[in-house]
């Protein structure tokens, strides 16, 4: 794509923002010592670990790992893009994104989308109106037939989109619809409206921009719903239908309720339960399931009670799994025959509703229920099969007490001692360290403590010019790491380690170089310089010593070359 944002944007950006202000403004932070503490965002927890320095403009959550710089943070917290996030950034710092093309800037890349979210806006707005004309009025009799307030339509931004082919070619911009997916462009060239004679719902995303629609017949003609196609701002396995709306009532809910039909959601909302959002038309995506953990810390999938709801519970169970670390939670809630979400709260009412939403099966039991309920568990060749399909799904939940708890319950299921629980229970025991000794308990190694000091104190490279200090023969495993740091802050001079760590994103480092950033070294103010220079030394002399033993050891064995003579001459006269 064209279109870049400079690097240089990035890093002054990265020089103007407070990390502390731009967090503070999401997750209010309290201040203790030199840092800014919270509790994270990234996962449920009752005392803060959460912590972000002004002096390293990073965060660091010590119970979940999670750290990086301003970008990384929104990206993570606001689930955007790296594009959206530096918008975003700028916007919070008040300046305009510059793009770059062939050395020139330019704002073409954006305006092309802004010309997309425009042109829906404007047909949102349009379809709104033709509610109050024309043939707009079956489709409010249609509503009002179903049940549905004026008030929710309103809230949802429900409108009509008339039984033409050319309505919005008059109107509107045709390249911009095209690209919006708005019009169908036949093979000869011409082109009609997409959606005609369709009761016609926005799909918003998360920062209020119309991307897309979903549309209605008000018969029973056939397709039943028409969705927008995939477009360069609309993605169906990205988006939820009812999360900007819903997010605009409460930015932080308890629980999000995931449910299939756009009609469900509405008749939620107009009956007081608003914290529900819809897949659009396609299998709920393991990007949605991360996206909305983002917002609540439990999600109740709802599906029909028949065979084709529990099949697809299962799909939305299989691509959950893997997203289900500590502190997730998940429930399958599925409907009584006959009905959908819409057609049960009528009957039942919010509070009716709201009961089943308490009853719903946590995720544990419903696996276990679907998996081992057609299979005879008091035949061997029955609870080998459960094993045989539990086991590869068991693997793919993230390391916790989720897991170890789920592999237990596999092993008592199927009766079995061979099932080896993974030796020592994955987690438990590494976070019960994490807890209780933070990273103190595990000193990071000298090689890890230099580079992670590096990182996070990029000027602390000067130390090396400044003492004369030569890395000539120093050898340790991040070795490569070192001299890739060292060359990136010889040629772009970071002023800080969140620019450092934004040359590394995409890199194959990037994860690497984001932990270590991470690591606490708990380093007086003002000993960082010392420290360093210490830790080198040490580094370098261990460097030494092994050299050294390994050429007595070859001398011993087999003789020494010339030149290892020599090496060996002066490391020997250096000990001394
Ligand atoms: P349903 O047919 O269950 O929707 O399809 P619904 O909300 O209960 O429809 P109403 O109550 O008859 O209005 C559920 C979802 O599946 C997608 C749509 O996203 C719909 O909301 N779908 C359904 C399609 O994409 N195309 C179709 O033809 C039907
Ligand atoms: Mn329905």
């Amino acid at each position: 794509m064209s279109g870049r944002i400079p690097r240089q944007f990035i890093d002054d950006l990265l020089v103007r923002v407070d990390i502390v202000d731009l967090i503070d403004s999401h997750v209010p932070l309290k201040k203790t010592g030199s840092n800014f503490v919270a509790r994270c965002p990234f996962h449920t927890e009752k005392t803060p670990s959460f912590s972000v320095s002004r002096g390293k403009q990073m965060y660091h959550c010590f119970g979940c790992g999670a750290s990086g710089n301003a970008i990384s943070f929104l990206m993570d917290y606001s689930h955007l893009g790296f594009v959206e996030a530096v918008e975003d950034l700028a916007a919070f710092v008040g300046v305009d994104v510059p793009r770059e093309i062939g050395g020139d800037f330019s704002a073409s890349d954006k305006e092309d989308f802004t010309r997309l979210y425009a042109v829906l806006e404007d047909v949102a707005a349009f379809y709104v109106d033709q509610l109050r004309t024309g043939d707009g009025r079956i489709a409010v009799d249609y509503l009002k037939a179903r049940g549905v307030s004026g008030e929710v339509a309103r809230d949802f931004g429900l409108g009509y989109a008339p039984q033409a082919w050319d309505v919005l070619l008059g109107r509107f911009e045709r390249d911009a619809l095209i690209d919006a997916g708005m019009l169908v462009v036949r093979e000869d060239g011409k082109v009609y409206d997409r959606f005609r004679g369709r009761l016609m719902f926005p799909i918003r995303d998360k920062r209020k921009r119309v991307i897309g629609f979903g549309g209605r017949v008000l018969d029973d003609s056939l397709p039943k719903y028409l969705n927008s196609p995939e477009t360069a701002i609309f993605s169906k396995g990205k988006e939820l239908y009812g999360l900007c709306e819903l997010l605009q009532k409460k930015s932080r809910p308890e629980r999000i309720l995931i449910v299939e039909g756009y009609m469900d959601v509405i008749a939620l909302a107009q009956y007081g339960v608003a914290n529900v959002v819809a897949t659009l038309g396609t299998a709920t995506s393991k990007t949605q399931i991360d996206m909305l953990f983002r917002y609540a810390s439990e999600l109740v999938f709802c599906f029909d009670g028949d065979n084709a709801g529990r099949q697809a519970a299962w799909k939305a169970v299989d691509a959950a799994l893997s997203c289900l670390r500590d502190g997730r939670q998940i429930k399958i809630m599925l409907l009584p025959q006959g009905h959908d979400p819409d057609s049960l709260i009528r009957d039942e009412g919010k509070a009716g509703f709201e009961q089943r939403i308490e009853q719903a099966q946590v995720l544990s039991d419903y696996f276990f229920d679907f998996l081992a309920g057609p299979l005879n568990l008091s035949s061997i060749e029955g609870r080998s099969q459960l094993m045989t399909a539990a086991r590869p799904q068991v693997e793919k939940i993230p390391p916790g007490y989720f897991k170890d708890m789920m592999w237990r319950r596999l092993r008592e299921l199927a009766g079995s001692r061979v099932v080896e629980l993974p030796e020592k229970p994955s987690t438990l025991n590494r976070q019960f360290q994490g807890k209780v000794g933070k990273a103190k308990t595990q000193r990071p190694s000298l090689g890890r403590r230099v580079l992670a000091l590096l990182i996070q104190r990029p000027e602390l490279a000067q130390v090396l010019a400044q003492r004369h200090l030569s890395l000539e023969g120093l050898k340790f495993a991040g070795q490569e790491l070192l001299e890739d740091v060292l060359r990136r802050i010889a040629l772009e001079k970071p002023e800080n380690g969140a620019i450092l760590l934004e040359a590394y994103r995409g890199s194959s480092y990037e994860k690497t170089v984001n932990a270590l950033a991470g690591v606490e070294l708990d380093i007086p103010e003002g000993g960082e310089e010392a420290e360093f220079f210490g830790a080198v030394i040490q580094l370098l002399k261990q460097s030494r010593q092994e050299k050294l033993t390994e050429l007595l050891a070859k001398e011993g064995r087999e003789g020494l070359n010339a030149e290892e003579k020599q090496v060996l001459r002066a490391l020997l006269r250096e000990r001394l």
